[in-house]
């Protein structure tokens, strides 16, 4: 059974309210435990990012009933590989709204995405601190 992680993003067809997300997550939650399936998701500003790692078939078959889901569009996949090891094993699908965040912490998650999605999951989970992480991903 080999595993694979993908990473897309995707624009909101409308703004999604705190209800709309909410309402989003706990679906996608049900869903993916049921599935196996581990992750996060990070919305901003009408733009939304995915992390998706589970049974290659099960993480390819739900990927594209999200690219086909009429709340977005523009799905652009960053990355689609094998993985060893889950990096978000307890997570069914983590979420952060990154409007609540500061700016400090805004700008960290973004360059963890940044890394994620330019060196893979193992490498962005292995780095430990912001600062670090900023250092290691700034080129
Ligand atoms: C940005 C975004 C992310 C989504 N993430 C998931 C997810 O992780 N798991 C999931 O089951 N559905 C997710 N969905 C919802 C699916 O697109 C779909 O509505 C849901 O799986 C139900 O599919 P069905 O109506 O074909 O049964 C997401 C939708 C959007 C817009």
């Amino acid at each position: 059974m080999a595993m694979i992680t993908v990473v897309y993003v995707s624009s909101a067809v409308l703004l999604m309210s705190p209800t709309d997300l909410l309402d989003l997550l706990r679906n996608s939650r049900e869903r993916n435990h049921v599935a196996q399936i581990t992750g996060m998701l990070l919305y901003r500003d009408g733009n939304f990012m995915q992390v998706l790692e589970g049974e290659e078939r099960v993480v390819d078959a739900l990927q594209e009933r999200i690219r086909r889901d009429p709340r977005h569009r523009g799905m652009i996949c960053l990355l689609r590989q094998r993985l060893a090891e889950r990096a978000f094993g307890d997570w069914s699908m983590g979420f952060r709204n990154l409007h609540e965040l500061d700016e400090r912490e805004r700008v960290v998650r973004a360059r963890t995405l940044a890394c994620f999605a330019r060196q893979g999951p193992e490498t962005a989970a292995a780095l430990p601190s912001g600062s670090k992480l900023s250092a290691s991903c700034s080129r």
